[in-house]
């Protein structure tokens, strides 16, 4: 099986939007990945609803919306109307995490939950059987470019024997410091997606370098 690839518009080049989603059109990336911050739960403001429909204006890729915000469940209506495909939520930001999916799903947007590198896998039992996927923080979340923190496999197969053991229908999404030196065993311990930044969009021929991460087998 052949991953899905997600990269990142934190590392796009802001100034020229429409160039680089029109770059991951044409490219054999799967998902746009957009990272949404406010300065509350990670020390980072980034960007909300008025970039979200000028990337959606162009986006041919399924938008995937990460949201590093405080109680995102006042928000989940105007990211479906901004035009996300799927909404990932932090376990750590939602005090009432099952109410939140459901209003998620309830948009018709896949549900997807997100844990920071020190939230253990077991505070998702109760909920596994109720999303569309789960993101792993393979970094602190609030900026690009960080170094992968190498725990990050163990949680992987850990997650995966939890997915196996409830019969979950769950994607394994990877992010922060994903590059061609930790995909393959990001991939090889049930792995499906992974996000990009930096990997992406510092490299010289971005197209190639998604062609490339789209290629590993394991
Ligand atoms: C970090 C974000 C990531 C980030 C990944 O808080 O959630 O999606 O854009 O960027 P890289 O791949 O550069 O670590
Ligand atoms: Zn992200």
């Amino acid at each position: 099986m052949r991953p899905l690839i997600a990269p990142s518009v934190l590392a796009a080049n802001f100034a020229n939007l429409q160039a680089e989603i029109e770059m991951i059109n044409s490219s054999e990336a799967d998902w746009i990945h957009f990272d949404v911050m406010d300065g509350v739960f990670v020390p980072n403001i980034s960007f909300g609803f008025p970039i979200l429909e000028a990337v959606h204006q162009y986006a041919k890729k399924l938008l995937d919306v990460h949201l590093m915000i405080q109680e995102p469940g006042r928000y989940i209506e105007t990211f479906k109307k901004s035009g996300a495909d799927s909404i990932t939520v932090h376990y750590e930001a939602c005090t009432h995490l099952h109410r939140t999916i459901q209003q998620i799903k309830d948009t018709g947007c896949k549900a997807g939950v997100a844990l920071n590198p020190h939230t253990p896998i077991h505070f998702l039992e109760d909920i596994i059987n109720e999303v569309d996927l789960v993101l792993l923080m393979s970094v602190n979340p609030g900026f690009g470019g960080q170094k992968f923190i190498p725990h990050t496999y163990r949680k992987v197969e850990a997650l995966k024997r939890l997915i196996n053991e409830r019969q979950a229908q769950v994607l394994i999404e990877i992010d922060g410091g994903v590059n061609q030196s930790n995909a393959a065993a990001l991939l090889e311990r049930g792995a499906d997606v992974l996000v990009a930044g930096n990997f992406v969009f510092s490299s010289t021929d971005p197209i190639q370098t998604i062609a490339e991460l789209k290629q590993i087998t394991f």
